[in-house]
């Protein structure tokens, strides 16, 4: 068994990865990527973001976003389509525009809509609105809170229900994968969205771990039950497990638990529906240049050489 087929097995819709185009040329990753059933699903870790959509004023390019779904098509894998409104990556003419309620929303909807439409049929789901917490549960000041405040989420999900009524859409954030004033706040999220009969059909956990610091299973389990009791499927997006280089046998040993620990705790949540890990392999992480001298998070390392940690999520969905 590999990792989807595994994870197909074992009762989940999915595993996958993030991917982009920065590795089209490289043929050993490529074979990973489609080979050996372990990745049925992709993400683009950049190309759907709304600064490569429509880096002006309706202006859109979908060329980057696009050989990524063909990339899915291609390998027969489900498409999580990321993100349609987020802080970041988002182009100075949105973050830094002077804007009316009535603008803004505009906006919203014309980049949300043209988006959606452009990829409808694609996409399994679409992360609707990316890290719209602080850590501390209130919502963030970003341009579309300032301006919008709670509603600008209500507008996001809106139009994209409208664009795509099949695609399945998510809130997706990190730091809620354990209970606490942000998951609570996540979930302030769903009640909002369900008592406005918006349609919000799943919240996915980034879930970028640490070695050690990975919630155990009885945690991430009882913290999807309080979404998935609220009427929301959930997933892991965005799997990662960095350790402090430089790597030892014994923190590779730690990170397979805790992958292992991760996998068995969506395994164990009744509609927690798959995995998808923030890359598979090192070579393409986004960790070292983001928190330096961490690194080694991936289950393979940048040779495409499978580390303790593929074997911890393999045992997690077949139990030996
Ligand atoms: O495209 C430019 C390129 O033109 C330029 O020459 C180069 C020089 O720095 O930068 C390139 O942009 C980079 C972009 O990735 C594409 O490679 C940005 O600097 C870099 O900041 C950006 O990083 C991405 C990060 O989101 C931005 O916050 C990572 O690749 C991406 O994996 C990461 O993904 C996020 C999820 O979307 C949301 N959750 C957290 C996760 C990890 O940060």
């Amino acid at each position: 068994a590999q990792l989807h087929g595994a994870a197909k097995t074992a009762g989940l819709l999915y595993f996958g990865t993030e991917t982009e185009s920065v590795s089209f040329g490289d043929a050993a990753y490529q074979a990973a990527l489609k080979g050996n059933n372990d990745f049925g699903q992709i993400t683009p870790g950049n190309s759907m973001k709304w600064d490569s959509i429509q880096p002006a004023p309706n202006t859109f390019s979908f060329t980057a976003g696009d050989a990524i779904a063909n990339l899915a098509t291609a390998n027969n894998q489900l498409l999580r389509c990321h993100n349609l409104v987020w802080h970041q990556q988002l182009p100075a003419w949105v973050s830094g525009g002077n804007w009316t309620a009535a603008s803004l929303t505009a906006v919203l909807q014309n980049h949300i809509t043209t988006e959606v439409t452009h990829y409808k049929g694609n996409c399994y789901a679409w992360d609707v609105v990316n890290e719209a917490l602080n850590d501390n549960g209130t919502f963030r000041n970003d341009v579309f809170f300032n301006t919008l405040g709670m509603e600008y989420i209500k507008i996001a999900f809106q139009a994209a229900a409208a664009a795509d009524p099949a695609a399945k859409l998510y809130y997706n954030d990190f730091g809620t994968e354990f209970p606490g004033v942000k998951s609570t706040a996540a979930q302030g999220i769903v009640k909002m969205l369900k008592a406005a009969s918006i349609k919000i059909d799943g919240v996915g956990f980034q879930a970028h771990f640490t070695v050690g610091g990975t919630p155990s299973v009885a945690t991430q389990v009882t913290n999807m039950q309080a979404f998935t009791a609220l009427g929301v499927e959930v997933a892991i997006t965005e799997l990662d497990i960095r350790m402090t280089l430089p790597q030892t046998d014994a923190l590779l040993a730690q990170q397979k638990t805790d992958y292992q620990t991760t996998a068995a705790a969506c395994l164990a949540t009744k509609n927690c529906v798959g995995l998808t890990v923030w890359d598979f392999d090192d070579k393409y992480s986004w960790i070292e240049s983001t928190f330096p001298g961490t690194g080694s998070g991936d289950l393979m390392d940048a040779t495409v050489t499978k580390k303790p940690a593929y074997f911890g999520v393999l045992q997690a969905f077949t139990g030996k």
